[in-house]
């Protein structure tokens, strides 16, 4: 009997292996709701004293270590998720160059409408990296902090920001860019 359990799991074992495609629509599949951004400001180097506004183009980018672009992007938790986990993801970019990987860290408020790139709330905690590789889903680089207890309804706000040089990631929110799958 003993033995017959371990050769099944063996099997298992063995064709999750060999088919990671059907693993990963599996755990696709375990998202019960996808959380939209609510809304997009981007905050630019350049012009670091204007409010640019809400918008519905998330820009990160950086060129030569300066003209930085960050995308500082909010989320309206409803309420009902307590006991849920949620999970940072990154999808469905527009336009994307060089080698396409941001990061993404928690802000220090969720204010974010009036935003520049010197008036706006802190940098907090590094949530993880991505790399954007294609029109679709982007690749964790660094799922370190993705992953965490869905909160009480109410507003959190994230940035997000260019991993290295001559570098650009570019969606249309809310149908693209940085999400938040609940599971
Ligand atoms: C979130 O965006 C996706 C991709 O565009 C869309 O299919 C989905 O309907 C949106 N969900 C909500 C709740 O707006």
């Amino acid at each position: 009997m003993k033995s017959t359990t371990f050769s099944a799991i063996t099997i298992f074992a063995t064709l999750a292996t060999a088919l990671p495609a059907a693993g990963n629509l599996a755990s696709r599949d375990h998202v019960k709701q996808v959380i939209n951004s609510s809304a997009v400001v981007n905050i630019n180097e350049d012009t670091p004293d204007t409010a640019l506004g809400v918008s519905g183009t998330g820009v990160v980018s950086r060129v030569n270590n300066k003209h930085n672009s960050q995308a500082l992007v909010k989320f309206d938790f409803p309420e009902g998720l307590g006991g849920y986990k949620c999970r940072l993801a990154f999808g469905n970019p527009v336009r994307f160059s060089g080698t396409g990987e941001i990061q993404v860290y928690t802000i220090g408020g969720a204010n974010i409408e009036s935003a520049t790139f010197n008036q706006r709330p802190f940098r907090d905690q590094f949530k993880g990296t991505f790399r954007v590789a294609g029109s679709g889903e982007a690749v964790v680089v660094d799922g370190s902090g993705l992953t965490f207890d869905c909160p009480a309804k109410g507003a959190k706000a994230y940035e997000v920001v260019s991993v290295g040089d001559n570098n650009e990631v570019v969606w249309y929110a809310p149908s693209g860019g940085l999400r938040v799958d609940v599971m």
